[in-house]
């Protein structure tokens, strides 16, 4: 089917229509980026969610389509699937907490990718994230640059807005990565973090920022999703996922080819084998195009090497799960 502007529009599936599907589905319509079908297994919530969306679109002129379904059968041809089926932390809990639950899910949602959009790009955003995007390609067998996980923009994104309230400094102009799992073992890299081209140890030097207060935003940024959690008791966090998850789904689409942390399946990468662990990858037309190996400091390797040990704690778990 073809846009108002001409353009070629392709099917985005979205699996789970909570808190961040809602935001998903809201800010996709807004971008003209493709027709959008919205599933979740409460019946009628999807359905209800995507009639009210519509509704919105002769108040701003937009063209495009929502389907909201409880069918999982409908991501049939479908170029994108973004999943955030699963249940969300409470307060107290941990992202591992959710394994045994959301498993169970990925093993629905894998199948039904296996049968019905094998040659998708699909975006994992459910927790715990790097052992679930694990868990669904072995279920879906989907290939390696087809399937990653968002969380490494979102715990980006998380350091930049606490490093720009400390200086001063406008978000964008701060550019840093956080890699490894998405856990409270998440490597936030201090050698790759400068505002404007400027790296954070000259600011230091420069006295615009004392170490000890960029050792607190460390710490706040691991600790971001549970601070949010902590504060709205219910849920977690929603706007900024959804955000991620588009930028990852819009250099897809669009051929972006951007640089982005994401959750990638290593295979010799950083030393690891057969693992999801956030790295920086460039998405493009092609899926995950490549995984950009970075040269760690001694200190962000012991992290590193740390998170990926939690992470491969978790796959274990998942293989006793999955058999
Ligand atoms: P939510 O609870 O608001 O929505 C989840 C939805 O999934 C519910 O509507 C539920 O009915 C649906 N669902 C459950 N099983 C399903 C199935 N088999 N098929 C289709 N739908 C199904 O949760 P929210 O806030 O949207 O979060 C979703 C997930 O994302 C959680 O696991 C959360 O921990 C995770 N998350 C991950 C982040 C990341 O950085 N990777 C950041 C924030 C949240
Ligand atoms: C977050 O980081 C809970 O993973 C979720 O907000």
């Amino acid at each position: 089917m073809k846009s108002s502007r001409g353009r070629d529009l392709k099917k985005i599936s979205l699996i789970g229509a909570g808190n961040i599907g809602t935001i998903l589905a809201y800010n996709l319509s807004r971008k003209h980026l493709g027709n959008i079908l919205m599933v979740d297994i409460i019946e009628g919530l999807a359905e209800g969610k995507c009639l009210d969306l519509a509704q919105s679109f002769p108040v701003e002129n937009i063209n495009t389509t929502v389907e909201g379904s409880s069918d999982i059968s409908k991501i049939e041809g479908s170029s994108v699937v973004i999943i955030t089926a699963g249940i969300a932390r409470k307060p107290g809990m941990s992202r591992d907490d959710l394994i045994e639950t959301n498993l169970s899910i990925m093993k629905n949602i894998g199948n039904a990718i296996k049968k019905y959009a094998s040659s998708a790009f699909v975006i994992c955003v459910t927790n715990p994230l790097d052992a679930m995007v694990w868990s669904l390609k072995q279920i879906s067998g989907l290939k390696s640059n087809m399937i990653t996980g968002m969380a490494g923009i979102l715990d980006s994104a998380r350091f930049r807005f606490f490093l720009s309230q400390k200086l001063n400094i406008s978000v964008e102009n701060i550019q840093t990565l956080v890699l490894g799992g998405h856990g409270d073992t998440m490597v936030p890299l201090l050698d790759y973090t400068s505002v404007s081209g400027i790296p954070i140890k000259n600011l230091i030097d420069m006295k615009k920022i004392e170490k000890k207060d960029i050792d607190q935003i460390v710490s706040r940024t691991r600790n971001g999703g549970g601070e949010i959690v902590a504060l709205m008791k219910n849920s977690s966090a929603f706007f900024s996922p959804a955000c991620s998850a588009i930028e990852m789904l819009e250099s897809y689409l669009l051929d972006q080819k951007k640089i982005l942390p994401c959750s990638a399946c290593l295979n010799g990468e950083y030393g690891v084998k057969d693992l999801f662990v956030g790295v920086p990858v460039i998405i493009g037309k092609n899926g995950v195009e490549e995984i950009i190996e970075l040269k760690l400091s001694s200190e962000s390797q012991k992290q590193f090497t740390k998170s990926v040990q939690s992470v491969s704690d978790l796959v274990k778990k998942c293989k006793k799960l999955l058999v």
